[in-house]
């Protein structure tokens, strides 16, 4: 049998399949990674951009930065791997997506069962009075402003150093260990708690399934891996499912 049929097999038979994502699902809309080659941390510190110690600093820096963000995400619609995900979703064969990324890309892709656990770029929380909103675009003046009480805002994701939201952590962690079948798809496992969870889910008895083009720490753990950009191998699952 092909590795492709093991994993088509391994979907019909699974009773609770979770994906958790990370920034290579979305390398193919044009959203760069944070590892490896042309990714976001070769070119910039996560601690002079991506911690709140960096924010206080000089909110005009780290918000020029999360506007440039902003424009490239609110620009890119969902690519392959977002849909076919949701696709599989919607047929019943996968339960949840745990995702590292903040573009938002699951939920517009039609994904339903998505946990954030890094939170969204999409959104905006105030330092002062703690009011969230969800932004229809790239904000428009650098550092923004809170509407309601002129507060300084921020970007509703989490950075180095801080805790990821109690919520997001605890569905995280009861997916996880209800899954079966756990596909890891486009993350270097490299940040915690989430490069914690394909362990977890091994050690309770899943299978932990990789696609990632490169190797990372994930693959020792894995029992099947592709190594295939995430859209190519989601769109050939699908298609041999449906
Ligand atoms: P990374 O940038 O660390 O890793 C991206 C992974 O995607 C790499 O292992 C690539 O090999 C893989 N990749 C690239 N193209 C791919 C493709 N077409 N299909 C499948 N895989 C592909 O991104 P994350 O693991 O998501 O955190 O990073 C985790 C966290 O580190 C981020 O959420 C962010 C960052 O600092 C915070 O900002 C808190």
């Amino acid at each position: 049998m092909g590795p492709l049929n093991r994993l088509v097999g391994a979907l019909r038979e699974a009773s609770h399949c979770v994906a958790l994502t990370g920034a290579g699902i979305s390398a193919e809309v044009g959203i760069p990674t944070f590892r490896g080659s042309g990714g976001l941390w070769e070119r910039h510190r996560p601690e002079e951009l991506a911690t709140p110690e960096a924010f206080w600093r000089d909110p005009e820096k780290v918000w020029r930065w999360y506007a440039w963000r902003q424009e490239l995400v609110f620009s890119r619609g969902p690519g392959p791997a977002h849909t076919y995900l949701a696709r599989l979703e919607e047929a019943g064969y996968v339960k949840a997506v745990i995702t590292q990324n903040v573009d938002g890309l699951h939920i517009l892709a039609g994904s339903r069962n998505v946990v954030e656990l890094h939170g969204s770029i999409r959104r905006v929380r105030c330092t002062r009075c703690g009011h969230r909103e969800e932004l229809a675009g790239p904000v428009r003046e650098v550092p923004p402003r809170c509407a309601r009480c002129g507060g300084l805002l921020r970007p509703d994701v989490v950075w180095f150093g801080e805790e990821l939201p109690r919520d997001a952590l605890s569905r995280a962690l009861e997916e996880t260990e209800k899954s079966d079948l756990f596909l890891v798809i486009g993350t270097s496992g490299a940040v915690y708690p989430a490069a914690a969870l394909p362990a977890l889910a091994a050690r309770r008895g899943a299978v932990v399934v990789e696609i990632n083009p490169e190797e990372t720490p994930i693959t020792r753990i894995a029992s099947m891996v592709f190594r295939a950009p995430a859209g190519e191998v989601l769109r050939a699952v699908y298609e041999e499912l449906s």
